[in-house]
This record gives C-alpha cells, sequence and structure tokens, in this order.
C-alpha cells in the first residue's frame, strides 16, 4: 500500500483529504504544526499518524523521509488569510514559499518526486473572464495569491528538469463538511462566508456582514463559486492516481462553475437552518472582485473528477450538521 505524507493533513482542507486516502486504500502520515490543526480530529476521528512540526524544518523532514517509505506527498500546509498576508506578507512567503521550497528540497534529496499542490484562484486575480480558465493570465492582488502562484513557478521550473511530478489544484472557495458530520471547516479566526452565516444562524455570532451591495450583479452582492470539500478531497486522490500512472504535470481547477451570491448564501441558509439570520450591510472590501467562478472542465475531462454535492443547499446542510455538532 503506497504511503502518501499529507502535510497540513490536521486543518479543514487536509483532513477531508486524509479521509478520502483512507478510503482509496492508501497508507497516510500527516506532518502538521498545529498552528491551525486539529489533533482530536487527528486522532479520534481519521486514527492517521500524527507527527508535529514544520515544512521549514529540513532535519525532521530527511528523518520522515528515512523513516517512512514515502511515494508522494499532498501539500496542503499553508496560511490562507488573505487580509493578514496583506499586512504581514513575510510571514507568508516565508511559510508558503520558503517552506515549500524546504520540502520540495528534501523530496529531491530522499528520491520521492510526485507532489499535489494545494493552489488557489486567488492566483488569479481579478479575472478577465467568467468561469476562468486555467489558461487564464495569472496576476495575483495579494501577497497569498502571489506565494502561491511563486510555488507553481518553482513546481514548473523543477519539473522541467524532471525533479518534481506534480498536479495543482487551483481551488475555489472550499465550502462544506463531510457528509458524516464528522469532519468540517473551524477556522480560528473565521473569515469564511458559509461558516461564518451558520455561526449567525446557531447565535454564536450576532450578525453577518456583507461587504458591498453595489456590485454590478444581480442583486449587488459578490458572487463566488462554491466547491465542497468532500469534492476537493476526491479530486486530489485522482490527482495522485493521475500522477502514479505516470501523467506528465498538470494544472486544474476546482470549482463548481456555478456562482451564488452572498444575498443567496444567506438566503440559502435560512432556509436550510430554518433559523433567523441578521444582516449589517457594510461598503465594499478592497481586493474583491465582483464575480469569481471557475471552468473545471479540464478536471472533469482529464482526472474524471466528478463532484458529487454541487448543490449549495447540500454543500450548508452538510456544513450546519457540522456546526450544530461541533458549537450547537
Ligand atoms: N479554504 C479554502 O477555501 C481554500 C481555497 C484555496 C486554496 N486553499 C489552500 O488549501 C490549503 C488548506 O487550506 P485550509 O482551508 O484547509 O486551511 P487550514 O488552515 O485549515 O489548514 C492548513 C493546515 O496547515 C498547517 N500548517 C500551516 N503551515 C504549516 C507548516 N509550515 N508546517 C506544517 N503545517 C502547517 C496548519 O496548522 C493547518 O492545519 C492551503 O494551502 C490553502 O492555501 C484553501
Amino acid at each position: 500500500m503506497a504511503k502518501i505524507l499529507v502535510t497540513g493533513g490536521a486543518g479543514y482542507i487536509g483532513t477531508h483529504g486524509v479521509r478520502s486516502l483512507q478510503q482509496a486504500g492508501f497508507d497516510v502520515v500527516i506532518l502538521d504544526n498545529l498552528v491551525y490543526g486539529h489533533r482530536a480530529l487527528v486522532e479520534s476521528v481519521l486514527g492517521a499518524e500524527l507527527i508535529v512540526g514544520d515544512t521549514g524544518d529540513r532535519p525532521l523532514l530527511d528523518r520522515i523521509f528515512s523513516c517512512h517509505d514515502i511515494t508522494a506527498v499532498m501539500h496542503f500546509a499553508a496560511y490562507a488569510y488573505v487580509g493578514e498576508s496583506v499586512h504581514d506578507p513575510a510571514k507568508y512567503y516565508r511559510n508558503n514559499v520558503v517552506g515549500t521550497l524546504t520540502l520540495l528540497e528534501a523530496m529531491m534529496a530522499a528520491g520521492v518526486q510526485q507532489f499535489v499542490f494545494s493552489s488557489t484562484c486567488a492566483t488569479y486575480g481579478v479575472p478577465q473572464e467568467v468561469p476562468i480558465p486555467e489558461t487564464h493570465p495569472q496576476a495575483p492582488i495579494n501577497p497569498y495569491g502571489a506565494s502561491k502562484l511563486m510555488v507553481e513557478r518553482i513546481l514548473a521550473d523543477l519539473s522541467a528538469i524532471g525533479a518534481i511530478r506534480y498536479v495543482s489544484f487551483r481551488y475555489f472557495n472550499a465550502a462544506g463538511a463531510e457528509p458524516d458530520g464528522s469532519l468540517g471547516e473551524d477556522h480560528s479566526p473565521e473569515t469564511h462566508l458559509i461558516p461564518l452565516v451558520l455561526l449567525a444562524a446557531l447565535g454564536r455570532r450576532p450578525s453577518i456582514t456583507i461587504f458591498g451591495t453595489d456590485y454590478p450583479t444581480a442583486d449587488g452582492t459578490c458572487i463566488r463559486d462554491y466547491i465542497h470539500v468532500s469534492d476537493l478531497a476526491s479530486a486530489h486522490v485522482l490527482g495522485l492516481k493521475y500522477l502514479l500512472a505516470g501523467n506528465p504535470s498538470d494544472v486544474f481547477n476546482l470549482g463548481n462553475g456555478q456562482g451564488f451570491s452572498v444575498q443567496e448564501v444567506i438566503e440559502a441558509a435560512r432556509r436550510v437552518t430554518q433559523r433567523p439570520i441578521s444582516v449589517l450591510l457594510g461598503d465594499r472590501r478592497a481586493g474583491d472582485p465582483p464575480i469569481l467562478v471557475g471552468s473545471s472542465a479540464k478536471a472533469r475531462a482529464v482526472l474524471h473528477w466528478q463532484p458529487q454535492y454541487a448543490d449549495l443547499e447540500t454543500i450548508l446542510t452538510h456544513a450546519w450538521h457540522w456546526h450544530q455538532r461541533r458549537h450547537g
């Protein structure tokens, strides 16, 4: 059974990735520094081996690669707060770029070639067309997106000399939770719309603020592409199998191909939760494009990826079950 090193495997998307790998029959070792990860989910829900440490720790990485027969690395570990990246760019370049480069160097030294990378739609910046294809120019407008684009460049260069073979996934907005309610989103601080709306429905936040109601969209609020976290996770297993089958490095968007406005998400959450959700209207935030929707046609065609939970109410229902269990 092939063994996969999953960095950031104690985080939101990483825990779902680990679950999908386990279900597909892979052995998993998690490396997570637990700055944002959840030890309890790894130990009591996933039952996977957890190494607490940092991707920037080269001696630790060398020990991991010499003690474990690692076939491939799935790299979820990163900092991902866009606003924080604007105020503290060095933190983002150190963790997301230097940390990843250290990991890649350790892989090369150990002769491990296959790498699945969590990139982001934030590498595109303000879209010139929607749905955004992978060929769209990449012009990130914040250090977080720039840090991910730098890693994409590093990967392309390492792949060109045959040192690494990779799949980069540019995710749109990850949302939802494991359908059985055992895993889900628990960021602290939380900045994502769906958990914020559901925490307001639970009474754990007084209200939800809509940033900008005068965008050129039907109801004036921003439109985003929400992709179920379990569908992201299944794509990662397909991406890994694609690499294990010897296919060349490539980049894929992962989104729903369908956008929902902030207002639509709040209305759907009211229907799903049957709870009142109070809303405050705020000003636009700098750097928020009006519409971000991705085309995932390439992942469907090449990887034969088929999202199971594209429907917004299903995404919200699964997230609601998780939040009720976690915080109710
Ligand atoms: N959540 C989204 O909508 C979204 C969208 C696009 C891309 N991404 C990317 O997906 C990945 C996972 O995001 P998430 O939402 O699950 O975030 P998360 O914060 O829940 O998970 C990241 C995990 O990585 C760990 N980590 C961070 N830096 C580390 C390091 N140097 N060494 C070891 N562990 C480290 C954290 O403790 C955490 O457990 C990130 O790379 C993020 O940039 C997320």
